[in-house]
This record gives C-alpha cells, structure tokens and sequence, in this order.
C-alpha cells in the first residue's frame, strides 16, 4: 500500500504529517510513501531527507491523492476551514485519508468528505487507552502548545521569570498560573517551572492535584466541587454556569496576584467556559500576560480576540490559535511517530485491516460508503444511529 503525504495547505502551517524518521519502520510494514516536493520543508525537513529514507517524491498535490491508498494529513478538510475544501475533487473513492478532522466541528464538512466515498480517520478522536497512547496526536499538539504556551508568555512580559539575588538587587520570581491541567496544562507547568517560575494551577478535575504537585506545581484549592468533573475518557465535562459563576469568585483573587495566566480549560466540542473575566484582568499587574488556549473555542478569557493578541487594562492577552504549528519540527516530529504507529495499526500484511470490533479503528473512522458511520460524532450531530450490518 502507498501512503500519500501532501504539503498542508492551511495559511502559513509549516507542519508536515509525516518525518523521515518513520519511512523506514512504515517501509517494514509494507507501506510505501510518496511525499508532495517541499511538503517537510517548513518544517525542516528537506526532499533529499525523505529520499534518503526511501520515500518518492511527487512534484504536485494531484500525485499524491492520484497515487495513494492512503493520505496522511496534518488538517484535513474539516480542520482546515480555509482551504481544506480544494482537496474534496482529488480525494477518491474507497481513499483513506487520516489526520485532524474536527469531527465536532460542523457536520456538512463531514457529509462533503462522506461523499467523496473516502474512509477519514479523525486523530482527534483516538481512544485514551494505553494501547492506543503511541498514536495520541491530540496529547503531541497539547504538549507543545503548554510549552509555547509559556516561551510566548516569558517573551512578551516585561520582567524575569527566574528569582535572582544579584548585587543591584533580588528579583522575585514570575508568578504563572494555569487554570486546566491537561496535558497543555501540565506541560505548561513544567516549562513554567524550568525558567525559574513559580506554578501553580487549578482543575476543577480532582485526579489533576496529583499530577500538578508531581511537577513541582501549587494545586489552588478550590472550595466548589464538579458535578461528574470527567467522562469516561477522562476529559472534563461541562458544567452548569452557576459552577462557573463560582468559579470566576473564587479565582479572581490568584488571578490578581499573578504574572502570567495560562488558560488552557477545554471541553471536547464544546464551547470553552469563560473563567477570566475583564474585571479579573482589570485588577493585574500592569504588564502581565494571558495566554488563552482555549481561544479557538471561544477562549476562557472574555478579553480574548480569536487568533488575535490584544492589550486590555494594560495586560496582553495572547489569543493565538494552534500554537503546536509555531513549533513546526518538534510538532512534526511527535505527529509523525503518532501517524506511523496509527498507520502500522491500521495495515496489516500489506492490507487494510478495518477490525471493527478494535475500538482504535471504530472509535476513529469517520465515513465510509459515503456516510458518516462513527457512532459518537453521529449521537453529537442528533443523527440516527446506523444499523448494525451483520
Ligand atoms: N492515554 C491516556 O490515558 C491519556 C491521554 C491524554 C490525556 N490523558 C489525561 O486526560 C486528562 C485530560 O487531559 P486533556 O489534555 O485531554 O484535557 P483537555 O484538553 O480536554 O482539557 C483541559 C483541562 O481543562 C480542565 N477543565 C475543563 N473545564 C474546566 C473548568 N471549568 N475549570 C477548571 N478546569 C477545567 C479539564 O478537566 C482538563 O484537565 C489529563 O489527566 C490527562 O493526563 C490521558
């Protein structure tokens, strides 16, 4: 089988789906690989790399599609909601196509994808199994952005992050808190932590005191508790706007207090809880910084500007999306032993193995047959379920 790796098309990404590094074990496994001329380039990741491995390359985008059983994306039509839609004629009929999909987004992205016939596994939504962790591309992206997350911030604040005693004078450490310990979250305390800062962070989930203090992080106790603070796949669930009522109360006061505010407090498909009013920014230091994470859902700050960095009451509010592209050879990297490993899964002896009864294939499909068959994305949209074929 050949797997295809296109150049991202999306505005500026730098990304590509899959490094040289791979080809060899994707190569033991059967799979070929063509890669589009320049697609690693941005990344760094010259032609000559991907050739060197074993890879061909194909001078345009049209081979790739033309050529593969298999095309692997970073944003695939879907996640990619500003030029994805060109890749809708080159995709082909019984094609698999793999990547970030944004399978909560809206559904007539994925009845356009259904109807070019193509099998789409959507990354975003890969088991929280131990089984399934080497192909955990959300936890890549998330690691990288809690790190970004915290360099952006270190870089627009106009203090130190470490504590210093020099001769012209101690300098206190800068105060970073993160309110949701994800795994962004918990990335974000560790980088935090590495430049001298002082952590500490909040989630309203109580596994994530552990995990916060193991960093060397404070766990800011909070006197409310969640109602069902996390699903079966351990992310956090949404809660009633009484809860975030209490919420922003009870947070206003470390918010003050702190340098640097990373907000990273998502809920899968789901609009993000605003957390960070604009009075709790009012009363911050001048010169402090938020960095909204949550921004592509709407953000936890009310002051953020989608994909924006604005400056309100004196603090910067960095609203940027998809921070993981900003570090595209590392973000690469992850993402391509993470598609390698989903690809070894999904071929075997040279063929396609679609096992439904393996929940990383059933959990991940998308469409197939010109339908969207995944039961999750189906249940969120309000669509009826599909029957069982026997
Ligand atoms: N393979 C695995 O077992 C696996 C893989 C990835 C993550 N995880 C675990 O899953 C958990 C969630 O990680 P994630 O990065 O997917 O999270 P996420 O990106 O979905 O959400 C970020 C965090 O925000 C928190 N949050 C949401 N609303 C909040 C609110 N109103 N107030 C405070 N906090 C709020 C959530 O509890 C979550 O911890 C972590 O404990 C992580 O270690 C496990």
């Amino acid at each position: 089988m050949i797997v295809g790796v296109p150049k991202e098309i999306y505005p500026k990404e730098r990304r590509v789906a899959l490094v040289p590094a791979v080809i060899p074990n994707l190569k033991k496994a059967g799979l070929d690989v063509v890669v589009e001329a320049a697609a690693g380039i941005g990344a760094g990741y010259p032609d000559a790399e991907y050739a060197e491995k074993g890879a061909r390359l194909a001078a345009n985008r049209a081979e790739v599609f033309q050529t593969a059983d298999i095309v692997a994306q970073f944003l695939c039509h879907g996640a990619n909601d500003k030029t994805g839609s060109t890749d809708l004629p080159l995709m082909r009929k019984g094609q698999v196509v793999l990547g970030f999909v944004r399978p909560l987004g809206t559904v007539k992205t994925l009845q356009e994808i259904a109807e070019r016939g193509v099998m789409a596994f959507s990354v975003e939504l890969m088991p929280r199994t131990t089984r399934a962790q080497s192909m955990d591309a959300l936890s890549s992206m998330a690691t990288i952005c809690g790190y970004k997350a915290v360099v952006l911030a270190a870089d627009t604040l106009p203090r130190i992050f470490p504590m210093l005693t020099t001769a012209a004078g101690t300098i206190t450490p800068a105060r970073v808190l993160i309110i949701g310990a994800g795994v962004a979250g918990l990335q974000a305390i560790a980088t935090a932590r590495r430049l001298g800062g002082v952590a500490s962070a909040y989630d309203m989930r109580p596994a994530a005191k552990e995990q916060v203090q193991s960093l060397g992080g404070r766990f800011v106790e909070l006197p409310i508790e969640a109602k069902d603070a996390q699903d079966a796949r351990g992310y956090g669930k949404a809660q009633d706007e009484t809860f975030y009522q209490k919420q922003r109360e009870l947070l206003g006061k470390t918010v003050a207090e702190s340098d640097v505010v990373v907000t990273a407090a998502v809920i899968p498909g789901k609009k993000s809880p605003v957390l960070v009013t604009k009075d709790m920014v009012a009363k911050m230091a001048p010169g402090s910084v938020i960095v909204d994470l949550a921004a592509e859902r709407g953000g936890n700050c009310e002051l953020t500007k989608p994909d924006e960095i604005v400056v309100e009451h004196d603090v910067t509010i960095i609203g940027e999306f998809n921070l993981a592209a900003a570090v595209p050879y590392h973000a690469s990297a992850l993402y391509g032993r993470n598609v390698s490993a989903f690809l070894q899964h999904l071929v075997k002896e040279g063929k396609l193995n679609l096992d439904m009864k393996d929940e990383i294939i059933r959990e991940t499909l998308v469409t197939q047959d010109g339908e969207i068959v995944n039961a999750r994305v189906r249940e969120f949209f309000g669509l009826p379920a599909l029957a069982v074929k026997v």
